[in-house]
């Protein structure tokens, strides 16, 4: 018998933990930095609306549909006929979950050594150079890198409710209330309204500099930080029962996801423009930017200790469900038991990080494999296959599945919508990734 969330607070933790983490709180703030600031984070929202919900409302359904991960679910919700090709893709897209890991939980290494720096009280003295200097000695961050990797499993290894549920809930909830203190913290910094102005008033001109490239950013940024397509929101639909529709819960994970990226936002911007250091570092914004922020501020090494270590919880929670997501993967496909799939994941997950551990740009070229390809390509066929009945589950069976439950369900017309809206749009992103 298939393990249950305990509780609906349970389920909703998990499926936010699984979307709060880097992309919200490392990429969101620097893509928005370098992309203009308030218009930027407009046009994403929008898409958050017009791609992300539908799509996730996909994942969790084909979860919750057949009480499976994904590979296991497109096999039993498919026709007979297609039932082994759908099985079979699933696989495909499932591994991305795969990917994703072994470059995520390199820079989740990355965060948990600041985070114990600052706990030390030993912050960077040279920002930039520390964060050079890190990335570049291998036996530390494989050492930070395993270190996620094993937290991780321990968890996965406990079981649904004792281990993902539990955890996930506590580093959740921490997370909300260190964030709310972070945000009070820094946006009443003296000097903060410049931030404040880049980042919640829109100027489009500042936009239209590189319009294109800002729109594909955004919508690129919507399926990271739902992470759609690769399965790690089904797992979690597959542990929930029928008493609330699902299409409520999808907009209750998104607000939750969307409230925290915002806040992260709120903690960067204010804290940059106070004391006057740039928000369009990029990638490096939160590794080197930051640290400079802290050592110029009264108490810094006791935030910048609370900033690493919200970091760190919404990193370990998505590492955590996307673990979940492959043990149970393995689990249901092959039969094995938890403790077996726990150790051959993270085994897999740690030996095959090391490329990224060792050799500078393999995790550029992996996350644009994740991102570009699998995220956007995954979501399309997941899109068909609760679309059309001869090939996959169908519009009515998924519709009438997803709309159980407590809340409002999904409108009938939105079919139209997934048959030709989400794959024009998922194909630009697609294509516009690849070009
Ligand atoms: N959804 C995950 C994140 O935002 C991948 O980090």
């Amino acid at each position: 018998m298939r393990e249950r969330l305990s509780s609906r607070l349970g389920f909703l933790m998990l499926a936010a933990g699984s979307a709060v983490g880097l992309g919200n709180v490392w990429r969101f703030p620097y893509i928005v930095g370098q992309n203009g600031g308030a218009a930027f984070v407009v046009v994403y929202l929008a898409f958050l609306a017009v791609i992300g919900f539908p799509l996730l409302a996909v994942e969790l359904g084909i979860g919750r549909g057949a009480n499976r991960s994904l590979a296991a679910a497109l096999k039993e919700l498919a026709p007979p006929r297609a039932a082994k090709w759908w099985g079979r893709i699933g696989v495909v897209l499932a591994s991305g979950c795969f990917v994703l890991m072994i470059y995520y939980t390199d820079v989740a290494g990355w965060i948990l050594k600041y985070t114990t720096d600052y706990a030390r009280a030993a912050p960077p003295s040279d920002p930039s150079g520390a964060f050079g200097a890190l990335v570049g000695d291998w036996r530390t961050t494989a050492a930070f890198m395993l270190a996620a990797v094993a937290a991780a499993s321990l968890v996965c290894l406990a079981g649904v409710v004792k281990g993902v549920e539990r955890v996930t809930k506590f580093m959740m909830v921490s997370l909300l209330a260190l964030l709310g203190v972070l945000a009070v913290r820094t946006v009443t910094l003296p000097g903060a309204e410049g931030g404040l102005a880049f980042y919640l008033k829109p100027d489009w001109t500042r936009f239209m500099a590189h319009p294109w490239q800002s729109v594909f950013d955004a919508m690129g940024q919507a399926f990271f930080t739902l992470s759609l397509g690769i399965g790690s929101m089904t797992i979690c639909g597959s542990y929930v029962g029928m008493e609330h529709s699902l299409v409520k819960e999808t907009a209750v994970i998104i607000a939750i996801d969307t409230v925290v990226a915002i806040l992260a936002g709120l903690v960067v911007f204010p804290a940059c423009s106070a004391y006057g250091v740039a928000y369009t570092e990029g990638p490096g914004l939160i590794f080197s930017t930051l640290p400079m922020v802290f050592s110029q501020m009264a108490g810094g090494t006791f935030w910048g200790f609370l900033f690493f270590l919200f970091l760190a919880f919404a990193a370990l929670t998505t590492v955590i469900a996307v673990f979940e997501c492959l043990i149970a993967g393995l689990m249901d496909i092959t039969g094995i038991r938890r403790a077996t799939a726990t150790v051959l994941v993270g085994a897999g997950v740690a030996a095959l990080s090391m490329p990224c551990v060792l050799f500078n740009g393999v995790l550029t070229w992996e996350d644009f494999a994740v991102s570009k390809v699998w995220l956007p390509l995954g979501a399309l066929a997941q899109g068909a296959f609760v679309t059309f009945g001869g090939i996959g589950w169908g519009w009515e069976s998924f519709r009438s599945s997803v709309s159980a439950g407590r809340g409002f369900g999904m409108p009938r017309w939105m079919k139209w919508h997934y048959a030709v809206t989400i794959p024009v749009l998922v194909l630009i992103v697609f294509f516009a990734g690849i070009l």
